[in-house]
């Protein structure tokens, strides 16, 4: 049983079709392209448009693209769980509705809030199930509509975040390849810094509190941006020094996309090739729970079997944490 390893088989993605640009943005608030591209790195990002549409409208085209691609029978998913902070509504979770909406029914799902840290808790989490032998399949999907909580009169948050969706199936597998190990970190000290300040129970929605503009992203992003420089970039190379590896024996880095800098940071604290990380930040901008999906997605016909992964991220709570992964087919 302690043989068995958590592999990701396929990758399904979506983003909407509707761009975002700096340009645009420009009309809206007092910024420029210039500005947002030196000191964020984003040139567009992806917004989802049409009322009544939600981040399980994005999370389940993923999952259904996953399904086809891999050619798996929904009947036999076991867990799905669904990364983020968008929920479509308070309750019932998401995983629910994107499961009901896929026609998956034979097994149990629920949601899971890490801020831009979800995808790896999601991936570190359902890698103990598969490792248990109890379930075959399970689906992680990483979906968030970041727009339905950014001010865009708010130039301070407006110009980061975008909207996406990525779901990945893992399987259990007894060779070298799959997860090897996840770290996996918090410090909930951290969350004044980051986070929406109304519509929880501690301060449910009320006329003051949608006139207070308290339903978006609050971000003290001096104070975030410190912390994610040091903290993404200590848990790679902690990762990296437990498993005794050097920057040569790393195939490909896949870093949280919050701002161009912190990426860079932290190739540099981890001295690697620019050439092997994984950067699509100027396209979709902070996709929260999706941008490393969205990464791999993207990347996918370039990883190889057996290739070193270290997946690193740092987000609202604080949450951060890094997988080191052995790359488990070609594509
Ligand atoms: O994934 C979740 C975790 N989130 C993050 O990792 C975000 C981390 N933080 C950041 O990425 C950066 O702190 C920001 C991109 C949010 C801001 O960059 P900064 O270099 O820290 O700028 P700042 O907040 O210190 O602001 C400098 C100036 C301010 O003007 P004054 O007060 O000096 O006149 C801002 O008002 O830049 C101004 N500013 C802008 N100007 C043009 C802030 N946003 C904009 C903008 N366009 N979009």
């Amino acid at each position: 049983m302690n043989n068995i390893r958590a592999a990701i088989t396929g990758i399904g993605a979506y983003v909407p079709e509707y761009i975002l640009t700096n340009e645009e943005l420009s009309t809206m608030v007092d910024t420029s392209d210039e500005w947002i591209m030196t000191r964020i790195g984003v040139k567009e990002r992806r917004i989802l448009k049409g009322v009544g549409k939600g981040t399980s409208d994005m999370g389940t085209k993923a999952v259904k693209r996953l399904l086809e691609k891999t050619n798996t029978n929904k009947n036999e998913i076991d867990l799905l769980i669904c990364c983020t902070v968008t929920p479509d509504m308070v309750f019932p979770a998401t995983a629910n509705i994107i499961s009901d909406k896929v026609g998956i029914k034979n097994a149990f799902s629920y949601d899971l809030n890490a801020g831009c840290s979800g995808f790896l808790y999601g991936l570190s989490t359902a890698s103990k199930f598969i490792e248990s032998g109890q379930y075959k399949k399970i689906i992680v999907v990483g979906a968030d509509k970041m727009s339905s909580i950014v001010d865009y009169s708010d130039r301070n948050t407006c110009a980061i975040f975008g909207d996406g969706a990525g779901a990945v199936l893992l399987e259990p597998t007894t060779n070298d390849n799959g997860i090897v190990d996840s770290i996996m970190r918090v410090d909930g000290s951290g969350r004044k810094h980051l986070h929406q300040k109304a519509g929880g129970s501690v301060k449910p929605a009320s006329h003051e509190t949608v006139d207070a503009r308290e339903h978006f992203i609050y971000q003290e992003g001096k104070a975030v941006f410190k912390f994610a420089v040091s903290k993404m970039a200590d848990i790679s190379i902690e990762m990296m020094n437990k498993h005794k590896l050097t920057s040569d024996d790393i195939a490909w880095l896949v870093p949280h996309q919050a701002n161009k800098r912190i990426i860079d940071a932290t190739i540099r604290r981890m001295e690697l090739n620019k050439d092997k990380v994984m950067i699509n930040i100027q396209k979709y901008g902070n996709t929260t729970s999706a941008t490393l999906p969205l990464c791999l997605w993207e990347w996918e016909n370039q990883l190889k079997k057996s290739d070193n992964l270290i997946l690193s991220t740092f987000g609202a709570g604080f949450t951060w944490g890094a997988i080191y992964l052995k790359w488990a087919y070609n594509s």
